[in-house]
């Protein structure tokens, strides 16, 4: 990985051309500059270069031909994971400066320079990305390179290069985040990592675990109370100096599950089910990765984001099973099992959120349930809404981002499923249907019915086990992207 990606010029840089394939067997077309260059010649002679998604071919020295496929279905997807692994090709090659030569559009109208370019950036940046905060001493990694420079001659492709760093930079701080191990993410890390990351941009506060049990926070406290890290909320505010005209009462909440390690307590994981718990606080690392970027972006519309914070444990004074709890807006749960943790504290953030901040809308994003990952796998997210028009605003920012989501439904009957005999709502059914509808709809009980809401179950999409071209293995940041982009259409 390179120490990190700058749009900048350098003397000497590496000219990199995109080059699509052609059909059948013919050889594709060189960029003008390049039909009478020797060793770009023969490498389409030869078939050594033949245009291929993400393919690389040094012609000389100075000058890279790098596949972007056929032109047929080429899209910002497609140019996203091309960059991705022409950075993984430069890290190999230790090349430390690049000048991106025309044309990345491909003639597709709907494709713009800016866009172009921000998705190349969020592409090298995303695709070169590890985690190397704990490579100790005996780390059999490459060394890290020196800062990357990367160029064009067009303006608006060097501004959309410039913003998709920034984005690329939000993915990759929630992965990081996402990464960091339980020994030492517990949750007052959490609250010290959002108050460095909102530091001079953001209004970032905490609500303890004294100040919750004031605000009768039942599920986060229960929850949290086997741990010997104290459960919290985590605020963090970005407030415009100028709205956008349309936006000046719009105000946009996000709630993160932020569980830091899920044991399933007393309800323990079995057959090795625990390992990759630490991914239970990928919701939340999204929301960080989110406002990291909206303290860069600041966007001309209130954006609020909300983390609730727990370590889901074992231990003498855990919640059980059989505890009925009293949430913060007077809701009763019965705990039918203490691994459907995260609904309590995301129902104590929802409630206390809205009542709070009076939203326009609320977002929930949350490692909630492993049934979203036998429905859906690792192809899409699971999404719930309570309303159509904000429904199209989730679908429409996954388009862009390609980050695939599917909506499931809540029907009344799914909403009484939750009911207990012993108090009003039950965390989990035991006859375990449709396990993350059971999920959204006990958290329905919590959102206020006017207020536009939704909910993200990326159990099965924030640290899948297979690679992916883009981010490769490990955490993916899933939803940073998206919700960036939820957050731009509204303004
Ligand atoms: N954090 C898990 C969900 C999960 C499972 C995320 C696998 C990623 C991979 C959640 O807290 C949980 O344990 N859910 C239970 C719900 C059940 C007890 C109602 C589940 O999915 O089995
Ligand atoms: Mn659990
Ligand atoms: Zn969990």
């Amino acid at each position: 990985m390179h120490k990190s990606i700058r749009v900048a010029d350098a003397p000497r840089s590496l000219h990199v051309f995109p080059v699509f394939s052609a059909a059948g067997k013919s050889a594709p077309r060189l960029p003008t500059t390049l039909q009478t260059h020797e060793g770009a010649r023969h490498a389409l002679r030869v078939g050594a270069f033949t245009g291929e998604a993400g393919s690389v071919h040094a012609a000389d020295d100075r000058t890279l031909l790098l596949g972007l496929g056929a032109r047929d279905g080429f899209d910002l997807q497609r140019l996203r994971t091309v960059a991705a692994k022409l950075g993984r090709a430069l890290v190999k090659m230790r090349t430390t400066a690049v000048r991106l030569q025309p044309d990345w559009t491909g003639g597709v109208r709907s494709i713009g320079e800016f866009e172009a370019g921000s998705a190349i950036a969020e592409g090298l940046s995303i695709g070169t990305w590890r985690f190397d905060r704990l490579d100790g001493s005996a780390s059999r990694r490459e060394p890290r390179l020196a800062t990357l420079r990367m160029w064009s001659d067009r303006r608006d492709f060097r501004d959309g290069m410039n913003e998709g760093l920034v984005v690329a930079a939000g993915v990759n701080v929630a992965r990081a985040i996402a990464a960091t191990p339980p020994n030492i993410a517990h949750p007052q890390w959490i609250a010290a990592e959002a108050a460095r990351i909102g530091r001079g941009a953001l209004r970032v506060r905490r609500i303890d675990a004294a100040r919750a049990r004031q605000l009768g926070m039942g599920g986060l406290l229960s929850v949290g109370q086997g741990s010997t890290r104290p459960p919290c909320l985590v605020t963090l505010e970005w407030n415009p100096p100028r709205r956008a005209r349309g936006a000046r009462d719009a105000h946009l909440l996000l709630v993160g599950k932020t569980i830091t390690y899920d044991t399933g307590g007393y309800s323990l994981k079995v057959n090795n089910g625990m390992k990759g718990m630490k991914y239970d606080k990928c919701g939340g690392a999204a929301v960080l990765g989110v406002m990291h970027a909206v303290a860069q972006l600041r966007p001309a519309v209130r954006v609020t984001a909300i983390l609730a914070v727990a370590e889901n444990m074992v231990a003498g004074d855990s919640y059980r099973p059989d505890d009925i709890i009293r949430m913060h807006n007077g809701v009763t749960v019965e705990v039918t099992n203490t691994d459907a943790e995260g609904r309590l504290v995301l129902a104590d953030a929802l409630s206390w959120g809205c009542k709070t901040f009076d939203p326009s809308a609320v977002i929930d994003i949350a490692t909630l349930t492993g049934g979203v990952a036998v429905a859906l796998g690792h192809f899409s997210a699971g999404y719930f809404s309570s309303d159509d028009r904000l429904a199209r605003e989730v679908e429409r920012a996954a388009d862009n981002s390609a980050e695939a989501v599917w909506r499931l439904p809540i029907w009344p009957a799914h909403r009484d499923y939750m009911r207990s005999q012993h108090a009003d709502l039950i965390n989990s059914n035991p006859a375990r249907m449709a396990h993350p509808i059971q999920g959204a709809a006990f958290l329905s009980h919590f959102v206020p019915p006017q207020v536009p809401w939704a909910h993200l179950d990326i159990a099965g999409v924030a640290a899948p086990d297979t690679p992916s071209d883009l981010t490769g293995s490990g955490p993916t940041g899933w939803g940073v992207r998206l919700l960036l982009r939820l957050i731009a259409a509204r303004t």
